[in-house]
């Protein structure tokens, strides 16, 4: 997959993505990151990226000529590359888009700044992408957000032993609880069942454990998780939660 970014601040890419499943994920050529500077489609000898908003008010407005110009040339040699403008004001990320968007051969990502950009930029977007209801300075932390979620779920990202699949929101339900050794620490051990090498069982509490986390923090949640009706029941019975 290739991705590319029109930031002004490409730098920001630079530690976070080169550590961990993203630079491992480079390294095996799953994805390839390319950084563009629309400041360098300026054409004034200022180098103007922005300007103040006509009507008045304060705040810089991120000027269309030079994103225009920019994304012109990335797209030259691959006109069907999804286009994704990143402002408070699009859809809001989830993991169904990670996983849909790491599908997609070829991404570019268009990073916004100062009070926000020209209105006139957002139609060469395919899609407006949030990763939540809060502004942020910029859209670099936004798309590495963005990026980190969809490339571990590129085959091949994640190591045989970092599976995806039972991740929180792959399914329905959150992640179970995870221990690991000491099998007691501080006074608080291990539930004992994790210990008895009984595969059945441990399968069948880390579902339970999984259905009623979800119900006690994301009720909202379960009513796309296909409950069976003995868990419904379960629930009901126990936790006093109706799904
Ligand atoms: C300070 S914000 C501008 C916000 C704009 N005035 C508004 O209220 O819609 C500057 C840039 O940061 C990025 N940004 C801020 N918050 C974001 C969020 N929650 N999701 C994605 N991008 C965001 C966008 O690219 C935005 O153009």
């Amino acid at each position: 997959m290739l991705i590319q970014i029109l930031t002004l601040f490409p730098e920001m890419f630079d530690g976070p993505f080169n550590c961990s499943i993203l630079k491992r994920a480079q390294e095996q050529n799953l994805v390839e990151f390319r950084y563009h500077n629309f400041r360098d489609f300026t054409t004034d000898k200022h180098r103007m990226v922005d300007d103040s908003p006509y009507g008045g008010g304060s705040g810089m407005v991120l000027k269309p000529e030079p994103i225009y110009r920019c994304l012109q040339a990335v797209k030259k040699d691959r006109p069907l590359a999804k286009t994704i403008l990143m402002t408070p004001q699009g859809a809001v990320f989830d993991q169904k888009l990670a996983r849909q968007l790491s599908a997609e051969e070829h991404l570019i990502f268009i990073c916004g700044h100062y009070e926000g950009f020209d209105e006139r930029i957002r139609q060469w977007a395919d899609f407006e992408l949030s990763i939540g209801d809060y502004v942020l300075t910029g859209g670099e932390l936004a798309v590495m957000v963005v990026c980190d979620a969809l490339v571990r779920l590129i085959p091949g990202a994640l190591g045989s032993d970092e599976s995806a699949v039972r991740d929180s929101f792959t399914g329905s339900l959150l992640d179970f609880p995870q221990y690991t050794r000491p099998v007691e620490f501080e006074g608080s051990a291990v539930p004992e069942l994790l210990l008895s090498g009984h595969h059945a069982k441990i399968e069948a509490w880390r579902r339970e454990q999984a259905i009623v986390r979800t119900a006690q923090r994301r009720p909202d949640l379960l009513k796309d998780a296909n409950l069976t009706e003995a868990e419904q029941r379960f629930l009901m019975e126990k936790y006093n939660i109706k799904p």
